[in-house]
């Protein structure tokens, strides 16, 4: 199995690629991002510039490991700059043509046999994207938390074919090499935390949909008389509208329960491009920073 993982490729550079991308930089990683065209690989590096930067200006970074980890990371839209990748993080649009089109292609590139693919999926199956290369054991999921600089757990997801040594250097990789926590999840959509955290995110959708109750009172409720860090229609405009459509829609395909199904109001927001955070506009709206 593979030595120290030293050169790592993400494909897709939204915002869990440009956090997976930094944090491989910043652990010291030759790190290479692909996104799909030009314009958006250098949309990434000034994402991932402007992270580091503020880092730098509230004292958690300095200005010597930044330039450093800027060094480290290249951006291109060419996939074919993986090559020689130890390890291949894909966190492209949770969108099952696309990343099982994605990993056939990566398995032909990427090509030590050693080398892992792994998925960042937040409800996919990953043994369907195992399925699509030509060698099942070196797939392995690893589902990483929004902003990741920030949030401490991966999920490390194991399908019914991921070999015990991609496992084991998969677990290293995100403990001993980037200074996360692990958990271990079954290839269950949603895996371990998706599948509570959801319902609760399309509640509170639904509790606004039925005029119930707004969500700047939604979200006050559950931030001060539950302690949450923010409320769930703020962290849904945070992962991203069309991202947690789509893992309801994964959970629902899954397990046919009825607190799975994303409500219309979700999916007219989706196809209205309202998709929070990342779009300036979601169930709050948002400025420029
Ligand atoms: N947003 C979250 O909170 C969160 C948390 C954990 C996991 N995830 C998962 O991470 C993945 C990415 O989510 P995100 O929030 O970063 O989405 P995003 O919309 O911010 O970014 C997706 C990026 O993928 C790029 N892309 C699409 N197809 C591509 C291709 N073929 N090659 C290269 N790049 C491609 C898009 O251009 C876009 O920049 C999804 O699978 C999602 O479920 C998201």
């Amino acid at each position: 199995m593979t030595a120290r993982i030293e050169r790592v490729g993400v494909v897709g550079g939204g915002q869990m690629g440009t956090g997976i991308a930094e944090v491989c930089a910043r652990a010291g990683l030759d790190t290479v991002v692909c996104e799909v065209d030009r314009a958006a690989a250098e949309s990434a590096r000034e994402k991932i510039t402007a992270s580091l930067e503020r880092a730098v200006r509230r004292g958690r970074s300095d200005r010597s490991d930044t330039d450093a980890a800027l060094t480290r990371l290249t951006f291109t839209d060419d996939l074919d700059n993986l090559r020689d990748r130890q390890l291949v993080v894909e966190a492209v649009s949770e969108n099952p043509e696309v990343k099982t089109e994605l990993f056939e292609v990566l398995d032909k590139i990427v090509g030590d046999p050693d080398a892992i693919l792994a998925t960042n999926t937040s409800s996919l199956p990953v043994i369907r994207l195992a399925m699509a290369t030509g060698n099942a054991e070196r797939v392995v999921g690893l589902h990483f938390f929004n902003p990741v600089p920030v949030m401490p757990l991966v999920e490390v997801v194991e399908t019914l074919h991921t070999a015990p040594e991609t496992l084991t250097a998969a677990r290293e990789f995100a403990t001993g090499v980037l200074g996360k926590h692990v958990i271990h999840a079954q290839d269950r959509a949603g895996f371990l935390v998706n599948t509570l955290l959801v319902p609760y995110l399309l509640s509170a959708v639904r509790m606004t949909e039925s005029g119930f109750a707004g969500p700047e009172d939604i979200d006050e409720g559950m931030q001060r008389g539950c302690a949450h860090p923010m409320g769930p229609l703020k962290l849904a405009d945070l992962i991203g509208l069309d991202t947690v459509a789509a893992i309801a829609e994964s959970l629902y395909q899954e397990f046919r329960e009825p607190l799975y199904s994303p409500p219309p109001l979700l999916k007219r927001m989706v196809e209205a491009g309202l998709l929070g955070r990342k779009t300036g506009r979601g169930f709050y709206e948002y400025g420029e920073d």
